[in-house]
């Protein structure tokens, strides 16, 4: 399976997912700066990917410290922390991560600067170990809701690329293939970014996925036209009540859903649920460059001083949501109460 971020001889080494379909580049990091542009740009993606990426992030700052003392480490860390936090706001998964590096952290202040810059090494390695874990868990959990001849429909990208192992929402798909059942996928292209064309359909394909790409206003009439039976999709953050933020385009999906009266499902790690928000009013919503919208790749496709709105979330309210699948189990929405 495809590894979207490795740690090798004390560096970062990840797919630069804009240059997919195209191009599968590996990129090596060594500095803070550049993983941190890389997240804001999307070159690393997907909330459990960018929690795993800031935890080795943390990691990275610590090896690159030429501090001495634990103060000073610390001044180090706390620093790279800072910079790792402001990369982007909606993935819960990113601070929790960090909440955890400084935590474990703080329990190092007796031990040589060696074996602390190992110790914190170990614990963003442990992290990745965990997100492989969960995301197999999803898989054989979610798969029991997968039956003979389902019409599934997902929206951004929420497998391997977005996960340190098999995806959140894909990886159910991989296990129900893989326990010989046989369904359909249709794949939405997710404007403005495209993680549903230019990721989804690439690793549905290299997995031998029976997949169909669509745009995101062909929803509705996919549903309708091609007997669509579920839809699953991953999630940014989770509200305790169950409201549940995701790529832009899910709410509506929701809609449909219930328009059409199939579940709609939500796959996510229980490191996506935010315990400390009751609601999804509570979610901040990223919004991104006007340009992303103005502009199609390199082709403008706006005029160039257009007004522009352009959210990378939407959230769906819990009373959408058929269930929300974890590496726990999966959870009625009328059962979850943040878990
Ligand atoms: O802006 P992105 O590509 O980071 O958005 C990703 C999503 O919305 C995914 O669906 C979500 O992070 C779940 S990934 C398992």
């Amino acid at each position: 399976m495809i590894e979207p971020i490795k740690w090798k001889d004390n560096k970062i080494v990840f797919i630069d997912q804009t240059q997919l379909p195209a191009k599968l580049k590996y990129v090596r990091c060594w500095d803070i700066d550049v993983l941190c542009e890389a997240i804001k740009k999307l070159r690393i993606r997907g909330a459990p990917l960018i929690g795993v990426a800031v935890g080795l992030g943390y990691a990275l700052a610590g090896i690159n410290s030429k501090e001495k003392t634990f103060r000073g480490l610390k001044k180090d860390l706390d620093r790279a922390s800072l910079k790792l936090r402001a990369t982007r706001p909606t993935a819960v998964n990113l601070f929790w991560v960090l909440d955890r590096m400084e935590d474990k952290f703080k329990t190092l202040s007796r031990f040589k600067i060696n074996a602390i810059k190992k110790a914190i090494s170990r614990e963003a390695l442990d992290i990745l170990e965990e997100d492989k874990k969960m995301c197999a868990a999803i898989g054989k959990n979610g798969a029991k809701l997968i039956k003979k001849g389902d019409v599934i429909l997902t929206h951004c990208n929420a497998g391997i690329l977005a996960t340190a192992g098999q995806g959140t929402a894909l990886s159910i798909i991989y296990e129900a293939k893989k326990q010989g059942k046989r369904f359909k996928v249709y794949a939405d292209e997710t404007r403005p970014l495209m993680q549903g064309s230019r990721l989804t359909m690439w690793e549905l394909m290299q997995n031998h996925i029976d997949a169909t790409l669509i745009c995101d206003d062909m929803a509705a009439s996919t549903i309708k036209n091609k007997g669509v039976t579920k839809i699953i999709v991953g999630a940014d953050r989770i509200a305790r009540n169950g409201d549940a933020a995701n790529k832009i385009g899910t709410y509506g999906l929701a809609v449909l859903a219930k328009h059409h009266g199939i579940p709609f499902y939500i796959a996510a790690p229980s490191s996506t649920i935010d315990k400390d928000i009751r609601s999804g009013r509570d979610i901040p919503i990223e919004e991104r460059d006007r340009d992303e919208l103005i502009y199609t790749g390199s082709k403008q496709t706006a005029p160039v001083n257009s007004k522009v709105y352009n959210p990378a979330f939407d959230v769906t309210p819990h009373s959408l949501i058929s269930s929300i699948i974890t590496e726990k189990g999966i959870y009625e929405i009328k059962r979850f109460r943040g878990i």
